[in-house]
């Protein structure tokens, strides 16, 4: 990795990965949606970021009933962002750049419409061709009630019935099947599929839903039940992972996994040396923005993975989660899909001012960094009309809960073209907000006071600040609405959450500020700043 201090094989470990919804990123051929196209011509604005990978969610083929996590076929990238060769040339062309590709595999469902699962629609009850699935008679007098009491990750019953009388699983959305992950050949496949794509030169897979895949065969009810939980967490997978780790390791492949797990311990199981390399903080992403829980959050990331030996990652943003400078500007600034609601009120310009403190916050800690695109560009979350959305999150809630859509906005790279120069000639997939002109990129890249600005320069330093990628986190203070830590002996990062400006410590430099210092040269509220000592 270019300016970084770490051998090239150990680059996840300190990277910055820049996450891109493919549909959203740019339009190259002008149909309304993202695609790869866009993604080429945007590489030179990927490379003056400063990233060190992209994650690409789910390009393969598609209906999209679920943004792409609902795959047809895992060989093939979906006719509406480009086709195979294009995506191998985006690999290469990226990689020219210094930028390595990280890609979005599925293993816990596919799309109704993948050759498997329409096979078995056809093949009926009692199939082989049903086995690589969880199809089971109903209950009740006529098999007319779902087979258990289980609950959809997006809400309602995750079984549907099917002609014949049989359901089957989907612990997401109907038209995303669960596999059976007890069938060698879901095993076998899923195997393929990773060493398909490690051939055309991924360096990484991001693993979907990675806790959830494997099932107790007896799919028991949920209530009363003893023992291992039916779906989460179950001990089998470690085992499927230790084979893919071992295709990785052929191809000095990385993993990042989807874990969400509350127990600390169960977490680090995924990252021990012969399992996964790294996944996603959501400790860290669902914390309020308050220094005590932050620090606490911290410390517990920093306690679970010494053990194992595995980076922390830091992450504020996905595709799934709520943006940033809209959660920080709200009275409750922590994040959790079950409080997703319409018209909670956010203060942008105090949301902005956090959020920019904890770029650098996230920036400074030891590990490697997500970043999800447009939250450089510092993007609210956007108020899609009700007849535009799409995700599945809000049709199942029964149009309660917004969904994902807002964060899932085209970007504005063009202040005075049609789309805000999202590249479409039509109205693009997803409306893009009036105000979004006035936050696009070629703005921001001439603004110094931009968030894209900040962002661009905390991540040149971040690449030749040896001790970022080196050095473990050292706590400096213990006042309240601080946080004050150093990496290594020469650099120091502060970030002040009490209303009263803190004092700095004694430096040769200010390298980088989130906001301006005030005039005595202390540390305002909601201000980071990284120091030479
Ligand atoms: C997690 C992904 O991040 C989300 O977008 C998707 O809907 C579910 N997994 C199901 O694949």
């Amino acid at each position: 990795m270019e300016g970084s201090q770490l051998a090239a094989d150990d680059w996840w470990r300190s990277a910055v990965i820049y996450q891109v919804y493919v549909r959203s990123f740019a339009d190259g051929d002008g149909d309304g949606t993202g695609d790869l196209t866009g993604v080429r011509s945007r590489l030179p604005y990927l490379a003056e970021l400063g990233v060190d990978a992209l994650w690409f969610t789910p390009w393969y083929l598609s209906p999209m009933a679920d943004g792409g996590y609902d795959v047809a076929d895992y060989r093939a990238i979906d006719p509406a962002f480009g086709n195979l060769a294009e995506a191998e040339k985006l690999i290469a062309e990226a990689r020219e750049a210094g930028i390595r590709t990280i890609i979005d595999i599925v293993p816990n469902h596919v799309s109704d419409q993948h050759v498997w699962f329409k096979a078995a629609l056809a093949a009926g009850p009692g199939s082989p061709e049903r086995e690589l699935f969880h199809f089971r008679p109903g209950r009740g007098a006529h098999g007319e009630l779902p087979p258990n009491d289980w609950e959809s990750e997006f809400g309602g019953v995750p079984w549907t019935r099917v002609e014949d009388g049989e359901w089957y699983l989907h612990l997401f959305a109907t038209e995303q099947p669960d596999l059976n992950w007890a069938h060698p050949a879901v095993r076998q496949e899923h195997e393929d599929v990773l060493r398909f794509w490690f051939e055309r030169g991924v360096a990484g897979v991001r693993i979907d839903s990675a806790a959830l895949v494997a099932k107790d065969p007896a799919l028991p009810d949920l209530e009363g039940h003893q023992g291992p939980h039916p779906y989460v967490d179950r001990d089998e997978l470690h085992d499927i992972y230790r084979r893919w780790r071992a295709i990785a390791d052929e191809f000095g492949g990385i993993f990042v996994g989807e874990v969400w797990l509350p127990d600390a311990e169960r977490f680090a199981r995924y990252l021990r040396p012969d399992e996964l390399h790294t996944a996603f903080n959501f400790t860290f992403l669902s914390c309020p923005w308050d220094s005590a829980l932050l620090r606490r959050a911290i410390d517990d990331t920093l306690a679970e993975h010494a053990p194992v030996g595995a980076p922390a990652t830091w992450v504020l943003c996905n595709h799934d989660i709520t943006r940033t400078v809209t959660r920080y500007g709200r009275e409750d600034t922590g994040f959790a899909f079950t409080a997703k609601a319409f018209g909670v009120p956010s203060d942008l310009e105090l949301g902005t001012r956090r959020a920019r403190a904890a770029a650098l916050l996230s920036l400074a800690l030891p590990g490697s960094v997500y970043l999800y695109q447009g939250e450089e560009l510092g993007l609210p979350e956007a108020d899609v009309p009700l007849d535009r959305i799409q995700d599945p999150m809000y049709f199942r809630s029964q149009e309660r809960a917004p969904g994902r859509d807002g964060c899932r906005t085209p970007l504005p790279w063009a202040t005075g073209e049609p789309f805000a120069g999202f590249g479409s000639t039509v109205e693009p997939w997803l409306p893009l907000p009036a105000d979004w002109p006035s936050r696009a990129a070629d703005l921001q890249e001439r603004d110094p006071g931009s968030m894209l600005a900040l962002y661009r320069e905390a991540l040149r330093q971040r690449r030749s600040l040896t001790a970022l990628h080196t050095e473990p986190l050292r706590w400096l203070s213990e006042e309240p609405g601080l946080l004050l830590f150093a990496r290594g002996d020469h650099l120091v990062c502060a970030v002040n959450f009490a209303e009263h400006p803190a004092q700095l410590p004694a430096h040769t430099e200010v390298l980088l500020t989130s906001c301006p210092l005030d005039a005595d040269g202390r540390l305002p509220r909601d201000t980071a700043v990284w120091l030479a000592l």
